[in-house]
Parts: structure tokens; sequence; C-alpha cells
């Protein structure tokens, strides 16, 4: 019988981390203060009060952590570089040995025959910017284009695909209007201010790309289909609202030269008139979308919900993880299929995809079960297949994540990892996950159609 779940030969097989969430270390060897720092370092910002200070340990375990990544057989790896680390006052002097950690991670890597995909922004701006303005200065494109100078002068003779933002969205929804991230700010009108700067900072990266770059650059987007409630014009709208706000921000400037109509509802008299200039610079060809999946959403009119005026209905039948995030697979492949048909049939990668459950923080012995996650990534793994079949593009797929890591403000809590780190003695212990990800890369999907 012919193979139903058979990957291009081609196919990169990876898992993500961010420098941030894994590293440890923030200040070694003459690195700044990302904002990320502070905000994790001020009082009840994050669960438990926990810090990027150690995290995994990474950045003394880097040699370590590439050669398991070996054993699972990866053939790529997307990370993140600490901005600060690079220039650690935001702009002007390069710090050599924090850009000597990240050219060791690449050699480590590309020995191994593992693909490296290089995300210049994970979310940790340095201090020294955010304390001029961060976001919300417009000079931060120029900052931005020059750290990125920096980056592919360095790496790109080894490192041909480049992400310039992960998820920008996520930045200004938790950093500026909700402040639940880094730099923790509450303000509406700061929000779509710092969207705009996002974008074209992004632009500038990719001009500066082609002027040096060899290679391939695209951004990362997290997508969240939107099913409405009922079919009621109320939770319609708020449906169209909810999609305009968090899946088409960022990719309709960045393909089409414009934003979508839904976020002048949202942001009502806080959304400002930009000049058609910034969005005709904003609107440059990328090389390949990034998609981060974790879930779906569905949606109901909510007025009480600040400012998109729409929330989650909760699905009594499904299963949900650790976040809170429902488990549903078949969004992934309407995903991909969105993204082809609406934003240029580009290459794509799944630059993200994985789910939290409940692990223990110790464990006895070398392995450790974790049947849902397994459950879940089956099933999206399929789910990624079947938009294959329907002619999406698809050149990758990325777990999110190797290890157990930091998750931001919800601190060590929540567990990610194909790999679980005891934070106590950064022991590593593979997860069934991990096992099962191992026989899917090495059969190139087929092993799917037994498990
Ligand atoms: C981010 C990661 C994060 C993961 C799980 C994505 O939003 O890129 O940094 O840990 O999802 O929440």
């Amino acid at each position: 019988m012919e193979n139903t779940f058979q990957f291009p030969d081609t196919f990169l097989w990876g898992c993500a981390t961010a420098a941030y969430q894994i590293e440890g270390s923030p200040l070694a060897q003459g690195a700044g203060r990302s904002f990320w720092h502070r905000f994790s370092h001020t009082p009840g910002m994050t669960r438990n009060g926990d810090t990027g200070d150690i995290a995994c340990d990474h950045y003394r375990r880097m040699e370590q952590d590439v050669a398991l990544m070996a054993d699972l057989g990866l053939n790529a790896y997307r990370f993140s570089i600490s901005w600060a680390r690079v220039l650690p006052g935001g702009e002007g002097g390069v710090n050599q040995l924090g850009l000597d950690f990240y050219d060791r991670l690449v050699d480590a890597l590309l020995k191994r025959s593992i693909t490296p995909m290089v995300t210049l922004y994970h979310w940790d701006l340095p201090e020294a910017l955010d304390n001029r303005g961060g976001w919300l200065n417009p000079r931060v494109a120029d900052w931005f284009a020059e750290y990125s100078r920096v980056c592919f002068r360095r790496l790109d003779d080894r490192v041909g695909l480049w992400v310039t933002l992960n998820e920008p969205w996520v930045v200004t929804d938790g950093g500026y209007l909700h402040g639940t991230l880094a730099p923790g700010h509450r303000n509406l009108f700061e929000t779509p201010v710092a969207s705009h700067n996002l974008l074209r900072s992004h632009s500038r990266a990719v001009q500066v790309y082609r002027e040096v770059g060899r290679h391939r650059i695209g951004i990362v987007v997290n997508i969240e289909p939107k099913h409405p409630a009922t079919d009621s014009a109320e939770d319609l709208a708020a449906t169209e609202r909810a999609d305009g706000y968090m899946n088409r921000q960022y990719l309709e400037p960045v393909i089409h030269g414009r934003y979508p109509k839904a976020l002048q509802e949202v942001f009502g008299e806080a959304w400002p008139e930009w000049p058609q200039k910034d969005l005709e610079e904003i609107r440059r060809p990328i090389d390949f979308i990034g998609l981060n999946y974790y879930t779906r959403e569905v949606v109901r009119h909510d007025p009480a919900r600040y400012p998109v005026k729409a929330s989650a209905v909760r699905q009594p039948n499904a299963t949900y993880t650790e976040t809170g995030w429902e488990v549903y697979p078949p969004a992934l492949t309407d995903s991909l299929a969105w993204l082809k048909e609406n934003y240029g049939n580009l290459p794509i990668y799944i630059t993200e995809n994985g789910a939290a459950f409940y692990d223990p923080p110790t464990v006895e012995g070398e392995r450790l079960e974790d049947p849902l996650r397994q459950s879940y990534l089956k099933k999206h793994i399929k789910a990624a297949h079947d938009a294959l079949d329907a002619g999406v593009d698809l050149r990758g797929y990325f777990v999110w994540s190797l290890l157990d890591n930091l998750e931001w403000s919800q601190g060590y809590s929540k567990r990610f990892g194909l790999i679980h780190v005891d934070f106590s003695t950064q022991k590593r212990t593979r997860k069934g996950s991990a096992d099962l990800y191992q026989q899917i890369i090495a059969s190139n999907g087929r092993v799917l159609e037994r498990v």
C-alpha cells in the first residue's frame, strides 16, 4: 500500500528555542541587559519570580545540547540571537565574545549536519534601547538594521535561513497592551505604534539582507484561526475583529502593503493615520513565512473584553493543554492553506508547534513518558502532511521546544520540551515524545501510519 505520510526528501525536521528562554548567563562576557532581564527581576512580573538567569544553562552547555539534537536526528534547529549579547548598548560597539557564542553554535550544528535557522528578535530588546523608547521610538528601525547587519556579516556565510521577528503580535499585545510581557506597558495608544515600528524594522532588516546576505529571509507570525461561536451577526463581527487583530495585522502590511480594516475598529481613536510611504516600505518581498501554530479560538462577541470585544468560548469536549489552549489539529492544515491562498503562495516553515502538559520537576530513570504530548505531536504532524497533500509549499517543521524552558511570565511552570530539564540540577532526560520524534524523522513521516 502506498505511504500516506511521506514527507519530501528535503524536508527540515527541527526543534525551536529562544535565547532568553534557554541560555542563562544573561550578563556573561560583556553582554548588556535586555528588557526581559529587567522585567523578570521586577517583583510580581513572573510566576514565582522566575528569571532567565540560569534557565537551561545552555550558554555553558551548548556543545552537549547540540549533541542531544544530533541524537534526536534533527536536521534543523531554530534559535534566536540575543541582541544585547552582540550589541550591549543596543547600537554602537560590538561585543565579539557574545557574537562568538553564536558563531560556535552555528559551527557545532553544521558539524552535525543540522541546518541553522536564526531568529534576530525573539522578544529580548536591549534595555539601553528601551530606555530610549524601544519599539516606540521610530529610530528603532535604524538600530535593528544595524544589529541585523552585524549578524548577517558574521554568520550568513554559514546560515541559510534568517527570521527577522518572532511573533510581533505577542510583542505588542503582551508587552504594550496588557503588560504581561516586557516591557510591561498597558497603553492602547502605544500598541499600534510599537507594531508599526516592528514592521518598519522588519523591512529594514530585509533591505539590509538584500545588500549583504546571500540566502533566504522571512518573518515568523503566530496564527490562531478564529471560529465564530454562533452565526449571529455579532459573533461574526467579533470573529472578524479577532482575526484582523491577531492573524492579519502583520502579514497584510508585509505582503500587501496595507493594514486590515478591522484594526481601526479595534483601536478606535488610538489608531493613527499611517504615512503611505511607510506602508510601501514595509511591503518588501520576503522568501518564506514562518508559522507558529498552537491552537484555534472559538470566538463570541464580548463588549467587556478590551479592546477587541471578543472572548474565547471553551469547548466542553476538547482536550486543553497546560497553557489553556485547545488541542485542535485541523486548524493547522487550515492555517497553512490560508497562508497559501492569501499571502502569495510562499514557501512556509512551521517554525513552532508543540504543547505544555504536566511533567514532574524531577525524573527518576532514563525516560519520562508523556503520552499527551506524543498524541499532540502525532496529530499535528499528520495535519501538516494534509497541507502538503493540498499543495502547500511546506518546507519544514520545528517542535517547540527542544528543552523545557522559561515560559516567559509563566516562569518554569509550563513544560514544552521533548527533553525534560530538572531545573535544580540541569539534568536532561528524554521524554517519550523525543523517541517518537526521532522515529518520525528517521522514517521521514512514514512511521505515522503505525503510531
Ligand atoms: C513563542 C515562544 C513560547 C511559545 C509557547 C510562542 O509564542 O514564540 O517563545 O514559549 O510560543 O508559549
